[in-house]
């Protein structure tokens, strides 16, 4: 089992419409079991799968310490081999009252109940564009982080910050390495190509594959559905295939 973190503390630059695309090509196109992981209490994954929802049933339960088994904060989505841990609104209390050690104890035992029933073959953790009690606790607990990122000043400090903050956390999380920055949002224009070359200069880990803007993936998110199943010939839908066949291989 791997487990990833799609996190940037920049809000907006694609990680849940990178999440829930990739689950789908996971596992409709390469026949892997997905578990998603809502860390983020606006809750945009959970809404892309799942209509209603009590309050405290999700990653703010595993959290809080209130469920015995991990299967009560887990629910079906419309594709078999894609289950989703929702986040809920009380996961906005989490940070106000749970121990953040406590959190970070709880995404290891999670990760563990799930390594040892060989439940799913990649686990991905959409997380909030800041470091809560849950972002904390996923990149404690993760193999790796992809950190999607759109060409502005703005997206690149947030990135450049997070990678400050993740080689600090290599102190309590050795297994954790930063699979690669994740263009997304690219378009045909001069100052895009000056942010992609400057980036890739830079030294960091960048996917070679970078995600085109397109407003299917805005179209897509009104359909609740992946760009497999809505448009799977548009510039994104190809893009994210290809970057996950390159994800993948990196593993290799
Ligand atoms: N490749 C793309 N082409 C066009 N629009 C995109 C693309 N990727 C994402 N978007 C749009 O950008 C907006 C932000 O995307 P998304 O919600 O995935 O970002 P996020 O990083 O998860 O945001 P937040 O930090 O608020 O959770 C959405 O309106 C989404 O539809
Ligand atoms: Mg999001």
């Amino acid at each position: 089992m791997k487990m990833s973190a799609i996190m940037n503390v920049k809000g907006g630059v694609g990680k849940t419409v990178t999440v829930v695309n990739m689950a789908e090509i996971l596992a409709s196109l390469h026949g892997k079991r997905v578990l998603v992981i809502d860390a983020d209490p606006q809750g945009d994954a959970t809404a892309f799968y799942l209509d209603e929802l009590e309050p405290g049933c999700g990653l703010d339960a595993i959290l809080a310490g209130t469920v015995c088994v991990y299967d009560e904060a887990i629910r079906d989505t419309g594709n078999s081999k894609i289950d989703i841990m929702p986040s809920t609104t009380d996961l906005f209390d989490v940070d106000s009252y749970a121990n953040r050690q406590h959190c970070c104890n709880a995404m290891a035992d999670l990760r563990d109940a799930l390594e040892e029933d060989d439940a799913y073959d990649y686990v991905l953790i959409d997380c909030p564009p800041s470091f809560t009690a849950a972002s904390i606790a996923a990149l404690s607990a993760v193999d790796s982080v992809i950190i999607p990122v759109k060409l502005d000043a703005f997206s690149v400090r947030g990135m450049e910050f997070l990678l400050a903050q993740i080689r600090e956390l290599g102190r309590i999380n050795k297994r954790c390495r930063v699979d690669g920055c994740l263009i997304t949002q690219w378009h045909n224009a001069e100052v895009i190509h000056q942010a992609e070359a400057m980036l890739r200069a830079r030294g960091v880990p960048v996917f070679e594959t970078h995600i085109r803007r397109t407003d299917k993936v805005d179209e897509s998110t009104w359909y609740a559905q992946p760009l497999e199943v809505y448009s799977r010939l548009s510039g994104a839908g190809i893009d994210y295939r290809k970057f996950v066949l390159e994800w993948l291989g990196k593993e290799e």
